[in-house]
């Protein structure tokens, strides 16, 4: 699952001591294992191989780019959402042929700066913005390749904040509407509409909610081939579940298993734009335990990384495993005690894990947060005036900052007086 591993009582990314990496880069850190990473994008590619898809890494979960760019030097191509987003890709060298780009607020500005760049799709969430499209893309002489995002109505068996594929949802249009945008193609001159993407949701542990909206879009396709609409792509978004604690998600290949029966009966190339499956095993979050507090109820280990770092135990109460970095901490089970850990931030809710069963913390300890390699650093802030944490990639024996630690100066970098 990942090359975090105990080695003589210590925590070890690939080859390289964790505690060695605390040492040299200071806390909070997340670090990377870049076998990890690579690892978890060949699992996808080699489970799709009969399909040939384009895999399209969904930078949101984690928009590093000497990360991304060890995925695009394998052949990955980028899932964007925002004109940023489209100004990092660039910077990692991706051909901007493989490049995607969803979301429901693209503004005019980003699209022209997209099709300036010649990418590759727009997966378009709504009939405005197709209008919009077609309006920059003529401005420009350009014909540009757009998909159009249908929303399936499946319910996932996810966190409410991250299902995506319903009909109250903001995203993607309903097949109706889609039918007719298909129907009438030719209003909008400027486009090629030849593909459908769909993504219903994220961290999804079974495969059946993806065969239902995979099915139920390939019989579309089909219906729509019949009349004469060429779908050239079918994006299947990204959405897969990974361990973070007792989940059984199904593996790259289940899920190949289950949907490349279906997506072979139609004839568009496939899309797939995975995020957490590909970068979530691959990275942890490393922080130091400033202060043990005992209390009448409760033990808190206050630790140097709070919800500014990593949010997601906050805001969706998800769960990350936390290990010491000296399993020795681990001791016997008969003296295990139970711990919060929190964060320095002045909210409640701020905490990475509550209830863990530890051997005595002690103050000045390292502990590991597991399986924050997406969603953690994408997500972190500068509340309470938090510099961001630095980031390195461990490669075999050798380690790398791949970005500095925020100073203070950067925290008010871009105020004018
Ligand atoms: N494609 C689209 C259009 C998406 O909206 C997303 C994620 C992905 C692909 C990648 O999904 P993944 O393979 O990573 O599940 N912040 C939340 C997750 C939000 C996901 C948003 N969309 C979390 O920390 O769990």
């Amino acid at each position: 699952m990942h090359d975090f591993k105990y080695k003589d009582n210590e925590l070890y990314c690939e080859s390289v001591a964790i505690r060695q990496l605390a040492e040299k880069y200071g806390t909070p850190l997340y670090v990377y294992s870049r076998k990890t990473l690579v690892d978890h994008y060949k699992k996808i590619r080699d489970a799709f191989k009969s399909l040939r898809p384009l895999i399209c890494f969904s930078m949101k979960a984690n928009s590093n780019i000497t990360l991304c760019k060890a995925l695009v030097k394998e052949g990955s191509g980028l899932d964007i959402v925002s004109g940023g987003e489209l100004y990092i890709a660039l910077k990692t060298g991706v051909a901007t042929k493989k490049i995607v780009y969803a979301s429901v607020g693209k503004t005019e500005k980003e699209i022209e700066t997209a099709i300036r760049h010649h990418i590759f799709l727009f997966n378009v969430e709504s009939l405005p913005e197709l209008e919009m499209i077609d309006k920059v893309a003529a401005r420009l002489g350009r014909r540009q390749a757009v998909a159009i995002r249908i929303n399936p109505d499946v319910r996932p068996k996810t966190h409410k904040y991250i299902t995506t594929g319903r009909k109250e949802n903001k995203f993607g249009v309903d097949m109706e509407t889609a039918r007719g945008i298909f129907m009438n193609r030719a209003r909008f001159p400027h486009l090629n509409i030849c593909g459908i993407h769909i993504h219903i949701g994220s961290q999804i542990v079974d495969a059946q909610p993806f065969v239902k909206a995979i099915e139920t879009i390939s019989v579309f396709i089909n219906e729509l081939e019949r009349k004469g609409v060429n779908i050239r792509w079918f994006n299947i978004g990204g959405g897969l579940g990974i361990i973070y604690s007792n989940e059984r998600p199904q593996t790259a290949e289940e899920y190949a298993k289950a949907v490349v029966p279906i997506l072979k009966k139609v004839k568009a190339g496939v899309i797939l734009e995975p995020g957490r499956f590909i970068a979530g095993n691959s990275g942890i979050l490393l922080t130091r335990v400033v202060y043990v507090k005992e209390t009448a109820t409760k033990n808190f280990a206050v630790v140097d990384a709070g919800m500014n770092d990593l949010t997601r135990p906050s805001l969706y109460g998800a769960y990350h495993d936390v290990l010491p970095v000296r399993s020795a901490s681990y001791g016997s089970s008969s003296e295990l005690r139970s711990y919060d850990i929190v964060g320095p931030i002045c909210e409640s809710g701020d905490f990475l894990a509550k209830g863990r069963k530890f051997i005595d913390l002690k103050q000045g300890e390292f502990l590991a947060v597991m399986s924050t390699g997406a969603y953690g650093f994408s997500m972190s802030s500068n509340y309470n005036a938090r510099p961001r944490p630095a980031e390195v990639m461990v490669d075999g024996k050798h380690h790398k900052l791949i970005r500095r630690r925020e100073t203070y100066r950067d925290l008010v970098r871009t105020e004018l007086p």
